[in-house]
């Protein structure tokens, strides 16, 4: 359980706020200006709304995009005032005049926001000094960006520093509901895990073996697995450098009777196109020529059948290329039969997966939907967050 103070646990009333969330939300690609997905705006509401009510100086600040984009926050202003039914006023400087002269002017119970942080270099290096102008702004800082809090950035962490620091509601139900799952879940317990590479997964397939019942592995990083077992992957994502790795978690997870769960068919084209020519093979054996991009239908029976039987399921990672409708059934499959696991806890540990449950209109019949990607992956990993450990203890 998260031992961390939160916003509940200092008094707000009459204070400058700095509240630091995640509104890296996605934009749509030509106009740069429309938000696609707001999920991670209204996942924050219930922070930036209890602190309105108790009277606080919200100071709210974000980075969006990376830091050679530029991005301005200026959309997440427009749509923050459309939920919240009053005009938020936007900084346009982070730590400049303009952010200084509004925050001046905030009466208790309003909320403003700062341009984007990552427009400093600065943001992004954990700058002391930088971290400490930002602190300048407020007299206490609240964590409630947990998408980003496996990064050390000032606006993350180097600012806990300077202010009393405490985390929000959306960190709180974050690290309470996956937490909860991995340290005490309803058994049996399955991990289902997808993405192109073993090598970014290892660490949390290792943190899994010693929980999990059942572990399901799906995507691109199933080739290294097949291939390690002498199998023919054709042109499939594989990597070579990891087939020892490969078969030294196929012994760890015998050893410690957890139940494996590998595709044995796959879709396989000469390449990821709308109209490509598909074929399915056997997992282990498939041509030259072609590479595997999603689980063919026999692993869509034995996947769905299986997930069925758990009672705490968490999913990371797509088992296909999902972004090409043709070769997202392996992944829609799986986030259906969670959805109508009714008896489960099901957590979607962000990402492209909480992209795929959301495309298929499946993320209000989840338990719980994480807002970070690669946060919930190094939650996973048992790794600590740097976001959450700068926070005052309880
Ligand atoms: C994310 O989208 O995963 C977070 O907002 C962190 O963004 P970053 O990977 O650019 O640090």
């Amino acid at each position: 359980m998260l031992n961390k103070k939160t916003i509940e646990d200092i008094d707000v009333t009459g204070k400058r706020v700095l509240v630091r969330c995640d509104f890296n939300v996605p934009l749509d690609v030509e106009t740069k200006t429309e938000i696609t997905d707001d999920r991670r705006i209204t996942e924050a509401l219930p922070t930036i709304k209890y602190l309105m009510e108790h009277g606080a100086r919200v100071i709210l600040c974000s980075h969006i995009g990376k830091t050679k984009n530029k991005q301005t926050l200026a959309p997440v202003a427009k749509r923050l005032s459309e939920l919240l039914g009053r005009e938020v006023p936007f900084a346009a400087d982070v730590i400049g005049p303009d952010a200084h002269a509004k925050a001046d002017a905030l009466q208790d119970g309003e909320v403003m926001l700062i341009e984007n942080v990552r427009l400093h270099p600065e943001e992004e290096a954990n700058d002391p000094e930088f971290a400490k102008e930002l602190a300048s702004l407020a007299e206490i800082f609240v964590n409630d960006a947990f998408g980003t809090a496996h990064r050390a950035h000032a606006s993350t962490a180097g600012v806990a520093d300077y202010l009393p620091a405490v985390c929000g509601y959306l960190i709180q139900k974050e690290i309470g509901i996956m937490g909860g799952a991995l340290n005490d879940p309803k058994r049996p317990f399955l991990a289902i895990l997808g993405g192109a590479k073993v090598s970014t997964k290892i660490g949390v397939i290792e943190n899994l073996l010693d929980k999990v019942d059942g572990l399901m592995l799906g995507g691109g990083m199933t080739y290294t697995f097949a291939k390690a077992q002498g199998g023919n992957v054709g042109n499939s994502i594989c990597e070579l450098d990891k087939l020892d790795l490969a078969n030294e978690i196929l012994a760890k997870a015998k050893e410690k009777g957890v139940k494996l769960y590998f595709p044995v068919d796959t879709v396989c084209a000469a390449a990821p196109s709308e109209d490509a020519e598909i074929s399915v093979h056997p997992s282990n054996d498939i041509p030259d020529g072609l590479e595997g991009l999603d689980i063919g239908p026999e692993s869509i029976k034995l996947f769905t059948n299986a997930i069925k039987e758990y009672k705490t399921i968490i999913w990371n990672g797509p088992v296909g290329f999902f972004e090409i409708d043709k070769f997202a059934k392996g992944t829609n499959a799986i986030a259906e039969t969670m959805a109508e696991n009714a008896e489960a806890i099901t957590i979607i540990g962000g990402g492209d997966s909480a992209a795929a449950v959301e495309k298929a209109g499946l993320s209000s019949k989840m338990t719980h939907v994480s807002t970070g990607g690669g946060a919930s992956l190094e939650f996973i990993e048992g790794k600590v967050l740097p976001g959450i450990a700068c926070l005052q203890d309880k």
